[in-house]
């Protein structure tokens, strides 16, 4: 019998998931056409008529900021002849006109005008049936906004489950939450969008090799190779939604690798993020995913949606988040250090795109293309904490496992086997899948 794409009974994949054209254009359906996705954060559609033009999977689409100050989220396509309505990265409008025939659509998606509606059309088009597509389920999560597809997905937060606990962490550690630092990275990695977003769920294992040269540059000439990687131990956790989110995490007495100025602060609210978060939450560090696509450091400070391109193509848009409250030394020193680490140019992101990007060139070969990857670090070794820990779902009392990548590729999986309307049912929600302790 043909082995499964992934099987969870020992934890291997079958490398075409990365390469294969088919594949991919299923997922753009299956994952892309009915997960929650990341679209960028609040703060950059503040006030009424604020937009923001990003995608959802390869569909472009704009977020606008209403009158009543809700979110719309429209498929950038003008519902002629498929131009783009809105050509500009970000603005305040009060309309979106299509460059090529001049239609004009509202803020809320209504088509408000068409140039010679009466002389050339004779009056013989319904403009109410020619509204901007609009996808029908958008959420605002304390300062991100994704949307939906789906019109019968789960809620947004029902979608998230246990793992809200653990991004809270990082979403809700400050009284006035989190805002990006104006601007935003884009760039290409040649590499499939699974290969990224799967890492994020909690794959610190790789760090003392791949990243051990940048540390060490980081950390200065008299460093000791030895105590550099701060992800050499295997003290933390790992967190492995069944709806495919992961987290892979320390529990950390800050200073932490963002330099002196962020290290004071960080020290000097660690007791009220403690008051506010508990013991445990207050100290956490690490990555996670938010599956599919979204991605979060809490130690340096950035989320990111990984943008498919294609089976072997990410286009990566990044944004540095800090708190509202952070006086203007510590903003500027987190900016610093998310440059000079997890950017384009960021030393640590060159080591992982380098690893990312020559797998995928050797999934060009044919015999490469029929073997399977194996991700069965910790199977059948799942353990809950023994120390205290005090966090929901299922968790694994080490940082070094593959469970949390074994959640991505079962969900994924599920979603790809599932038909149409067959998502994801709340009775699914909370379900265990044989991954792990369940607590
Ligand atoms: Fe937009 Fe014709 S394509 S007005
Ligand atoms: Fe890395």
């Amino acid at each position: 019998m043909e082995q499964k794409l992934f099987d969870p009974t020992d934890g291997s994949v079958s490398t075409e998931i990365y390469a294969s054209p088919a594949i991919y254009e299923q997922e753009l359906q299956s994952i892309f056409g009915r997960s929650w996705l990341f679209l960028c954060p609040s703060s950059e559609v503040v006030g009424t008529g604020s937009f923001y033009s990003t995608y959802m999977g390869e569909d472009p689409v704009i977020v606008a900021r209403q009158k009543d100050g809700s979110l719309k989220v429209f498929l950038n396509q003008c519902r002629h002849r498929g131009m783009r309505v809105c050509t500009a990265d970000a603005g305040v409008t009060r309309a979106f006109t299509c460059v090529y025939h001049g239609w004009v659509y509202g803020l809320d998606g209504g088509l408000a005008g068409v140039p010679h509606l009466a002389d050339a059309y004779f009056n013989d088009l319904d403009r109410s049936r020619f509204g901007l597509h609009e996808a029908p389920r958008v959420a605002e999560y304390k300062g991100l906004v994704f949307a939906n597809w789906d019109p019968d997905a789960v809620d947004f937060t029902d979608y998230l489950g246990d793992m809200a606990w653990y991004l809270d962490a990082f979403l809700d550690r400050w009284d006035g939450g989190l805002e990006a630092i104006p601007g935003v990275h884009k760039w290409v990695i040649n590499t499939n969008w699974k290969l990224p977003s799967e890492q994020f769920c909690g794959d610190l294992y790789h760090s003392e090799t791949t990243h051990v040269s940048a540390l060490m540059a980081l950390a200065g000439d008299d460093a000791d190779p030895d105590e550099v990687d701060p992800f050499k131990s295997l003290a933390g956790y790992q967190f492995s939604s069944p709806m495919g989110h992961g987290h892979g995490f320390s529990i950390v007495e800050y200073p932490d690798f963002a330099g002196p100025v962020v290290d004071r602060y960080r020290v000097a609210t660690l007791p009220s993020a403690e008051a506010r978060l508990g013991y445990y939450r207050a100290r956490m560090r690490g990555h996670g995913t938010v599956f599919p696509n979204f991605s979060f450091l809490s130690g340096y400070h950035t989320v990111r949606a990984w943008h498919p391109r294609g089976p072997g193509q990410v286009e990566v848009w990044a944004w540095g988040l800090v708190p509202k409250e952070a006086p203007a030394d510590v903003r500027d020193a987190w900016r610093k250090s998310i440059l000079q680490t997890f950017s384009p140019a960021g030393y640590i992101e060159q080591d992982d795109g380098v690893n990312l990007v020559e797998i995928q060139r050797i999934l060009a070969g044919r015999r490469a293309r029929q073997s399977r990857f194996n991700v069965a670090m910790a199977l059948g070794h799942e353990q809950a904490p023994v120390d205290g820990f005090d966090g929901p779902g299922r968790v694994h009392n080490s940082m070094f496992a593959e469970m949390a990548a074994r959640g991505f590729y079962s969900r994924w999986g599920e979603l790809m086997r599932a038909a149409p309307g067959q998502n994801e049912s709340p009775a699914r929600l909370g379900a265990d899948s044989a991954q792990g302790p369940s607590r």
